[in-house]
């Protein structure tokens, strides 16, 4: 076993642990670990951009109040004008660190996308937003000489005396490093893989939320998971996102007849909230017998589209789609997890020595349904608040400023007599109506199928259940790891079972949670769900205790 010490680690490269790192590092010595390359994650892929109250005919009032209309009535009020407030400077520092955001005129070029009242998203090379931010936040990391380890694997943080006091990892060779430190910061980033169809890179598995799960720290907000309306639908192809940027430059959403359906919908149609419009075409697409609806953006013509869109543009030409002459086929995937590791405004967690930020924390500013192109600034705000939080010396978390009102959960333990892990009999192909898919030939197949359709856009008590019963039974008979790939299964099972019991909890739709048991959201409702651990850490009674790999509840 190698041994590492630090005073800071961070797990993630993406804007918000980066962010963190940069911050941190003036007074601490801080190393990045990241399980793929530094470059590679969510951010890289994001595409409209980043809203921030910039312009004079906006404000971080205004900002905050779109956000909160978007979050259903669940945005944490005192997270949310941080994040709102701090957007201007954040947005400074991007520019510092050469971030190129796109000019029209004297300024910069200014967005429209769904729910927010006025354009205020900033953006780069179009729709490649997140690569330049992440290229030029590597570039600062290097410049910084910030140790990074790259394609590092976190099995497990290591808890003592009710602490976090480090973690271990594993190469991509298997072998074993112990890292001990002050202070660990999760920024892995999101969990789409969870979903059969997901906007999110491979690497998305929910690693951050499972560990910290098992090592004790509060978890939250996980049954909302926000479905993006509009990624390409190409047989035998992963969805590739259609920036809502697109919906925002006037493209219209058509039925198999050419008919507007949005226009019956929603008075803002195509810039309706995202789960109204997911909704509505999963609706459309069932009443015309599977068909996909198609997004028609033809009428800007083929220049203006590669001049504003030349990733998307790109990657249609590349699959023989010329988007410019004809609509292309669309359909809703898993995007984004509004739920994750509890944190106050400094991204403390309530296992001391924890902190979290980006997509993998839950800050509450997105409360059930998150506001477009909110997401990379939630990661620099609050990445940049843990380093400087850091920097000061670890505190421990303030309760007072997190998820107020909560109801407490604790995921339930597996019921005796479940059948165990079978896939071809567990997982019946009618799982994905009208598909020609096989049943599914492995675990994570499984799970994402079983997600899809059961824990997907619209669920119900009685298919919530039925996924609650088969992944609590796939995680009680999980096998030894013989890998990466199978602690991610494991990581993935447990992310799935927090998202399914909190659905099946929650007996109401709000955001992007909808059941279609309990249509309309309920005012007694209006609360978090908070997952406590499997069993309460007891910082007397566990005088060293190490959270054990794949410890099931
Ligand atoms: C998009 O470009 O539509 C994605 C932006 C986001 O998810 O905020």
């Amino acid at each position: 076993m190698n041994r590492l010490s630090a005073d800071v680690v961070v797990v993630g490269s993406g804007i918000a642990g980066l962010s963190a790192a940069l911050r941190a590092k003036s007074e601490t010595q801080v190393v990045i670990v990241t399980k793929g390359k530094l470059e590679e994650g969510n951010t890289r892929y994001a595409q409209g951009g980043i809203a921030a109250a910039w312009f004079p005919d906006d404000s971080p009032t205004l900002h905050e109040s779109d956000t909160s209309e978007a979050g259903d009535g669940l945005c944490d009020p005192a997270a949310l004008r941080i994040m709102c407030e701090e957007a201007a400077s954040r947005i400074a520092d991007l520019l510092s660190y050469g971030v190129p955001f796109d000019q029209e005129g004297p300024g910069f070029a200014r967005g429209l996308e769904a729910a927010h009242s006025v354009a205020r998203i900033l953006h780069a090379g179009g729709d490649s937003t997140g690569a330049f931010i992440e290229s030029a936040l590597v570039r600062a990391v290097h410049d910084a000489t910030i140790p990074c380890r790259e394609r590092s694997f976190v099995t497990d943080l290591i808890v003592s005396k009710g602490r976090v006091v480090g973690l271990r990892l594993l190469d991509e060779d298997g072998a074993p490093t112990e890292v001990s430190a002050n202070a660990v910061v999760l920024a892995s980033g999101g969990a789409g893989q969870v979903f059969l169809h997901t906007t999110n890179p491979t690497v998305a598995t929910g690693d951050g939320v499972a560990a910290a799960h098992r090592a004790g720290a509060e978890i939250a907000d996980m049954e909302f998971f926000q479905f993006h309306p509009t990624a390409l639908a190409m047989p035998g192809t992963a969805p590739f996102l259609i920036s809502e940027a697109v919906r925002g430059e006037g493209a219209f959403l058509l039925d198999r007849d050419g008919r507007h359906f949005l226009l019956d919908v929603h008075p803002q149609a195509e810039l309706a909230p995202r789960d109204v419009l997911a909704r509505a075409i999963v609706a459309q697409v069932a009443s015309q017998d599977g068909e996909p609806v198609v997004l028609d953006v033809t009428h800007l013509g083929s220049t203006r589209l590669r001049s504003r869109f030349p990733r998307i543009d790109a990657h249609c030409r590349a699959l023989g789609l010329d988007w410019a002459r004809e609509p292309i086929p669309v359909t809703p995937a898993a995007h984004y997890s509004m739920g994750g590791i509890v944190t106050d405004t400094f991204g403390r967690t309530s296992l001391r020595g924890l902190y979290a930020c980006g997509e993998v924390a839950c800050t509450g500013v997105h409360g059930a349904n998150r506001l477009a192109s909110n997401s990379l600034l939630e990661g620099i705000v609050f990445g940049v608040r843990v380093g400087a939080s850091l920097s000061k010396g670890d505190k421990a978390w303030d309760k007072s400023d997190t998820l107020v009102g909560s109801l407490r959960a604790t995921l339930p333990p597996v019921a005796p007599g479940l059948p165990g892990f079978e896939t071809g009999a567990l997982l019946d192909p009618a799982l994905e109506p009208g598909s020609e898919r096989s049943p599914a030939t492995s675990l994570r197949e499984a799970i994402r199928t079983l997600t899809w359709a059961k824990v997907g856009l619209i669920r119900d008590g009685s298919g919530l259940s039925e996924a609650a019963a088969r992944l609590a039974a796939w995680e009680a008979t999980l096998p030894e790891p013989t890998g990466i790939s199978d602690l991610e299964d494991a990581n993935l099972l447990r992310v799935a079972r927090l998202v399914t019991e909190a659905a099946l909890l929650r007996e109401e739709s709000r955001g992007a949670h909808f059941r279609s048991d309990f249509p309309m959201s309920s005012p007694a409702w209006e609360r978090h769900i908070v997952f406590e651990p499997p069993t309460a850490p007891n910082p007397a009674a566990s005088a060293d205790k190490t959270e054990s790999r794949l410890a099931v509840p």
